[in-house]
């Protein structure tokens, strides 16, 4: 019997995973490859949060199934949280839920949004989940430019028009963003929100990167925009800011319609987050204000070695504000062979995995993704051979 799933075949086989295997074969075959490829973070998760789950594990009473919004208290614990980093009041009972993961929470909530048909905005180029989670709710893909920068952005969402029965019912919005690095400053949320507003489309903004910020700059919050919360939920993760990325540890804030729809879907869907992670979580958002910092310099340091060293390979590429990222432009003797193309030859003449922008939608072609998820050292070791390959 040969089955037909009609959904699998609109999910292409990630264009990452061709750049992966040719990794793993290199490996096998002795070569050390240096992966900047996955924004698959390196780090440790600080003590006072691995020190927290092992004592929370310890208590039978965290063994059963745990509340799929999550627990009160750390609920209670990013309402605090939001009040304290940008003022912003909310209601942990009804504007805010735990998820698996930002990337959990973001496909179940689009997924509790939607009908098949309805049409939802998204950047391109983009984290792939911002337009498959569309994809899988059976939507229809309106794709938004990103790489010429917010302002561009901003003017083609004015531009893009619908009769009015035909609104797109979501925008997808992500800053820091990954993977082109853009970044925003709050008059852009301002202006977004009004529209959204007016055309009558909900708000999902994913900040995932929200703390991986530099040289000065500080990533807003959408729902520090006045009336935000009345079109708009933001998502956040734990995975980045705080190296949890294993945990699987996120949330979703802002409109409580919003919040009650994915609430309800999600205790179709899951039991919640094991007990003692969500109490270690609260740690992290309670006591490590301080270590944020620590390891944003550790990101920033790699992020001017990478620069550094590309530049010293004649290939000169903007530092980014924000994110865990460097988005490259192609060399321009390499551009017509395309970003898998160049990524594999990357593996192949350089001993570096790096993300093919094509990956991430047909704007991120001509682009490379770096993820600065290897020590200065291995980052300098790998622009050595960058250079090498590149001046051969
Ligand atoms: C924009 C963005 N959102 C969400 C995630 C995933 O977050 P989480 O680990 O909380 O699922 C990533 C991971 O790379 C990301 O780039």
């Amino acid at each position: 019997m040969n089955y037909r799933f009609p959904l699998i075949e609109k999910l292409p086989p990630y264009v990452f995973a061709v750049i992966n295997h040719l990794k793993m074969e290199a490996r096998r075959s002795g070569e050390d490859i240096i992966d900047l490829g996955m924004g698959n973070p390196d780090l440790a998760t600080p003590d006072p949060i691995v020190e927290k789950l092992i004592e929370a594990s310890r208590n039978a009473r965290n063994h059963r199934y745990s509340a799929s919004r999550g627990i009160p208290n750390l609920r209670q614990e990013i309402s605090r949280w939001y009040e304290r980093r940008y003022n912003v009041n909310l209601d942990p009972e009804h504007e805010t839920i735990v998820t698996i993961g930002a990337k959990e929470g973001f496909s179940h909530l689009v997924l509790a949004l939607v009908e098949p048909g309805d049409k939802v905005i998204v950047p391109d180029p983009s984290y792939p989940i911002h337009s498959f989670a569309a994809t899988i709710a059976g939507c229809e893909l309106i794709k938004l430019p990103i790489d010429n920068g917010p302002e561009e952005m901003m003017e083609e969402l004015r531009n893009l028009e619908f009769p009015k029965s035909e609104q797109p019912k979501i925008l997808v919005l992500s800053f820091p963003h990954n993977p082109t690095t853009v970044c925003v400053e709050k008059s852009f949320f301002e202006e977004a929100v009004a529209l959204a507003k007016e055309r009558g489309y909900l708000i999902i903004h994913d900040m995932a990167y929200a703390d991986l910020v530099f040289d000065g700059y500080k990533a807003p919050s959408i729902l520090e925009v006045p009336g935000a919360k009345e079109v708009a939920v933001e998502m956040y993760s734990l995975s980045k800011s705080y190296s949890m990325a294993g945990w699987r540890v996120g949330f979703c804030v802002g409109n409580k319609q919003v919040i009650a729809a994915l609430t309800r879907l999600k205790s179709y869907l899951d039991y919640g987050i094991f007990q003692p992670i969500q109490i270690a979580s609260i740690i992290a958002l309670r006591d490590c204000d301080h270590i944020v910092p620590e390891i944003v310099e550790v990101y920033r340091k790699r992020r001017d070695v990478l620069i550094k060293g590309l530049a010293s390979a004649g290939w000169s590429v903007p530092s980014p504000k924000g994110t865990m990222f460097v988005w490259a432009a192609i060399p321009e003797q390499f551009k017509k062979m395309g970003s898998l193309e160049f990524a594999k030859n990357l593996i192949t003449n350089a001993g570096v995995a790096v993300s093919p922008g094509i990956g991430f939608g047909h704007r991120g072609e001509g682009f490379v993704r770096f993820a600065l998820v290897e020590n200065e050292q291995r980052i300098s070791q790998a622009m050595r051979g960058i250079k090498s390959f590149l001046n051969d």
